[in-house]
């Protein structure tokens, strides 16, 4: 394959694809794991690094001076250089310098330096110029671009997670090839530059430069390994309250933003000294930069001390922001500092280890944002997440969490929800079970026992086992190894409660083993309440010296498995008395998943939905209770349309007046923010009149609070004409915050207007950014009735989009796909993408496909039923 037909547009360095040896026989694994690993007989100690990009020219020269430890005398050396272009490479070994003739295998990104004589068993130095170009697809080295004053003015800044530290220098680029880095950096005078570590010097240089050199960084994975460089302020340092002295904390961003910095500084400053002290060791860094990058392809990135994010989490108007969009922010922020100790101080051996990175900062971002707002009541809010995650996850096309990694493309498509999302469920879902303090301690012990080093999976469990006395391993394994999450079924007896599982699936599932399920329940027989603890393996009596009246299965909602109750329990629970917020989601989410499997009639999931909506008052629960009615509203045909519509007027309109009483007589961010739930599901699903032209009053200048504002948008966003789509457009391009402008951006893709429509796609090809366009185009493939032609245009433009958009975005662009409800139109989508196979994220390509088909059987199911039932 050459360099052009990846797609990738910038000119092919020298990479000598000619070595590439093409053979028929097909490898087995053993063969293909061993190609693509390095062969480990050489192990970097530290780097010294010099770069000096050029950003007019949008071109980099570089060189690397690698000291290693050769553990066997060898004349072959191999590590990681990807589309760089090598113009010499030597290696001193016993006293003498070795010219290295260099090949590349471009298929497994590596090069192997070839000596004339073996570099004898000892240390030796490798020494290697290249030269590369700044690309533009959001990896490795690349550039990014904004407007200032009208001229485009461009950063370099890097991304090199999984595997494209590779494309930026040669290098050792696996995880657990950690080292020492001594970077420098040669720029114009007039330039920002920062790196993982301090800076410790400039020196002018003779062509009228500077060259910057950074402190030497902890011994870190290349994957952690930082720059950026362009024409950035910064504000003042903070001064953490470290443990060890204070730590210098900034934010980096283009010009004319630090003004919408105090937010995220407060976030990280308290999020800091959480984690010093919940990990109970100190910041292993020596200062903090967040750095805003305007084309970023991911959320966040975690190198050590230099923490790339996209503008919209770091610059922020906390006047203008939504409660959602602040949260976000701080969980975001949280999570990439949790990252510092869990991941860059302690590492993981191997990508398949990646979830448990990524599981624990999701676990860790929840806990520091609660010990930060506790008013925000996050774990409840986590409850929309795990649910995201439990979708997938009901497939037969899930996944195991820890899943087996190869090749680079492999530990790309490890990023999903279930990685995150269900990672972190399982995980509080354990911490809940063995006590949090219990938990917490077994995280020290090893975080303590393994710095600066790197870890498997067992590991963890290990060190939990030896505080908890608990068998950790054994229940872990099978939440992790194995894909897929138990039902509980509860059934009343004479005597109690009988309890037994089943794997749950929205299709019929095939029987497996169950799972050793953590659970903590509450039962009531008459006034007597019981709570119990145990760990269920097999169908398992619980005594409660009579029938019982009530059950909550999942006690505190943070148990990973559905729950299964008969009619008259769930109809109990409904109504039960002190459930908690996060009880009262899990009772709806269950619900909406058991009528997906086809487990339970829309009318139950009517009944539900209107018996909580008349008590309910908590935002997160509402934003299920509305999710779970603008699902319907999607699924029905469109006849039926209109009756979904009344429905969410029936249960929307009586909280939104009561909501709003309750503002005008002191408004809280959680009631402004619950508002902006009803208000949008009243605007958007209800066709509510009423709410509509205060949308539009609001849409025109009316004063509103950040919630409403939000939500009034929505709203006339739905019902856009030709002329209120400009306006929206007009507005995305002149958003004083990040915030607005995505919320105005997004707004885009819900026009019912088709010509307007397609102008929001034809956006995607270039005004929009490269980070955003493929979301726009995710939304736009699950608009309820221009959901096809958003499909025609990605067909059409297949080829195109694939080469501009960034490679972890494509399936999260398809992901609008499972909400497509037509048969027709499903199968033309199933024979398009497996005519067209993307280079990353197989597996979730076809998770999306077999979701779509669960969306089209429930709306071929709700088509034959009768409409939602009138009230009772
Ligand atoms: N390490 C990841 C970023 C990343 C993901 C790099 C995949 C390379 C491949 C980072 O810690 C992260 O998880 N970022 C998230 C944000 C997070 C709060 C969910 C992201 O970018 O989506
Ligand atoms: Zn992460």
């Amino acid at each position: 394959m050459t360099v052009s037909e990846r797609g990738e547009p910038w000119p092919a360095a020298s990479v000598a694809s000619d070595v590439v040896k093409t053979t028929d026989e097909t490898p087995t694994d053993d063969d293909v794991r061993e190609r693509y690993r390095l062969p480990g007989n050489v192990q970097p100690i530290r780097y010294d690094l010099e770069l000096s990009p050029d950003l007019e020219a949008a071109t980099f020269e570089g060189r690397v001076t690698i000291e290693a430890e050769v553990l066997e005398s060898t004349d072959a050396l191999t590590l990681h250089a990807l589309d760089l272009e090598i113009d010499a490479a030597w290696v001193t070994t016993g006293g003498r310098n070795l010219d290295a003739t260099v090949e590349f295998d471009p298929p497994t990104e590596q090069v192997t330096l070839t000596l004339p004589q073996p570099a004898e068993a000892g240390t030796a130095e490798i020494t290697i110029t290249f030269r590369g170009v700044l690309n533009d697809l959001l990896l490795g080295f690349y550039r990014s671009t904004f407007t200032q004053d009208g001229e485009s003015r461009t950063i370099a800044v890097t991304q090199f997670e999984s595997t494209h530290a590779r494309r930026a220098f040669p290098c050792f680029d696996e995880p657990e090839y950690k080292a020492v880095y001594g970077i420098t950096l040669v720029v114009r005078d007039d330039l920002f530059a920062v790196s993982n570590a301090a800076e410790v010097h400039r020196t002018p240089t003779d062509d009228g430069r500077v060259s910057i050199a950074f402190a030497d960084t902890m011994k870190m994975s290349t994957y952690l390994v930082a720059w950026v460089i362009g024409p950035l302020e910064a504000t003042e340092p903070r001064l953490i309250e470290g443990r060890n002295g204070p730590i210098p904390l900034r934010i980096v961003a283009p010009p004319g933003n630090l003004h919408l910095t105090e937010f995220a500084l407060d976030a990280a400053d308290h999020c800091v000294r959480y984690f010093e002290d919940y990990y109970d060791i100190a910041y292993p860094g020596d200062k903090i930069d967040l750095v805003a990058v305007p084309d970023f392809a991911f959320g966040a990135m975690e190198n050590l001390g230099c923490i790339t994010f996209r503008e919209i989490l770091l610059l922020i108007d906390p006047e203008q922001a939504t409660k959602s969009e602040l949260q976000r922010a701080v969980e975001v922020i949280d999570h990439e500092l949790a990252h510092m100790w869990f991941g860059d101080l302690v590492t993981m051996k191997w990508w398949n280890g990646i979830w448990l990175n990524e599981a624990f900062a999701t676990f860790m971002e929840v806990m520091a944002a609660d010990a930060f707002r506790p008013d925000w009541d996050v774990w409840t809010t986590f409850g929309l997440e795990r649910s995201v995650a439990f979708d997938t996850d009901a497939l037969h096309a899930t996944r195991p969490i820890e899943f087996e990694v190869v090749t680079a493309a492999d530990s790309e498509g490890m990023f999903d929800v279930l990685t995150y999302e269900k990672g972190a469920s399982v995980l509080r879902m354990l911490e809940q079970f063995l006590g949090a303090e219990v938990f917490r301690d077994g995280i020290r012990t090893y975080l303590a026992r393994h710095a600066y080093a790197n870890t498997e999976t067992t590991d963890l469990w290990d060190a939990l086992e030896e505080v908890s006395g608990q068998p950790v391993r054994r229940i872990m394994d099978a939440w992790i190894l194995r894909g897929g999450h138990p039902m509980v079924t509860v059934t009343s007896t004479e005597s109690g409660i009988a309890l037994a599982q089943s794997r749950f699936s929205y299709d019929p599932a095939e029987a497996g083993d169950g799972w050793p399920v953590p659970i903590v329940l509450r039962a009531a027989h008459g006034d007597v309440v019981d709570e119990h603890r145990l760990l269920l393996e097999s169908p398992t009596n619980v005594d409660l010296s009579g029938p019982a009246t009530w059950v909550q299965p999942n006690l505190g909602g943070n148990g990973f498995y559905r729950s299964d109750l008969s009619r008259d329990l769930r109809t109990a629970l409904a109504t039960a008395p002190s459930a908690t917020a996060l009880e009262r989601f899990v009772l709806v989410d269950d619900t909406w998943a058991s009528f997906l499997g086809s487990q339970v009639e829309r009318d139950d999931v009517v009944a539900v939905v209107r018996t909580m909506a008349t008590t309910e008052s908590d935002p997160s629960v509402w934003r299920r209770l509305s999710g779970v009615t603008t699902s319907l509203h999607a699924l029905v045909p469109e006849a039926d349309r209109a009756s979904v519509a009344e429905l969410a007027c029936e249960i929307g309109v009586a909280p939104l007046a009561r909501i709003d009483a309750d503002i005008a007589s002191g408004p809280t961010e959680r009631s402004l923010d619950l508002r902006g739930v009803l208000f949008s599901l009243l605007g958007v699903v209800g066709d509510q009149a009423e709410v509509r032209a205060r949308g539009r009053g609001v849409f025109d200048g009316a004063p509103a609070d950040a919630a409403l504002q939000a939500a009034a948008l929505a709203t006339v966003a739905a019902w856009a004409d030709a002329e209120d789509h400009a306006e929206i457009e007009r507005r995305w391009r002149a958003a004083p915050t990040p915030q607005e402008e995505m919320r105005y951006l997004y707004a885009l893709a819900s026009t019912p207007d088709e010509a307007m429509f397609r102008h929001t796609l034809e956006l995607t090809r270039d005004d929009i950014r490269t980070q955003n366009a493929p979301y726009v185009i995710r939304l736009a493939l699950g608009h309820l009735d221009l959901g096809a032609v958003a499909w025609e245009f990605v067909a059409d433009r297949w080829d195109e989009l694939v080469a501009r958009f960034p490679s972890n975005s494509h399936v999260r662009m398809l992901e609008g796909i499972r909400s497509v409800t037509d048969r027709a139109r499903a199968t033309r989508i199933e024979a398009f993408l497996g005519d067209h196979p993307l280079e990353h994220g197989t597996k979730q390509i076809t998770q999306h496909l077999e979701r779509m088909w669960v969306s089209v059987r429930a709306a071929e199911r709700l088509a034959q039923g009768p409409n939602v039932s009138p009230k009772v």
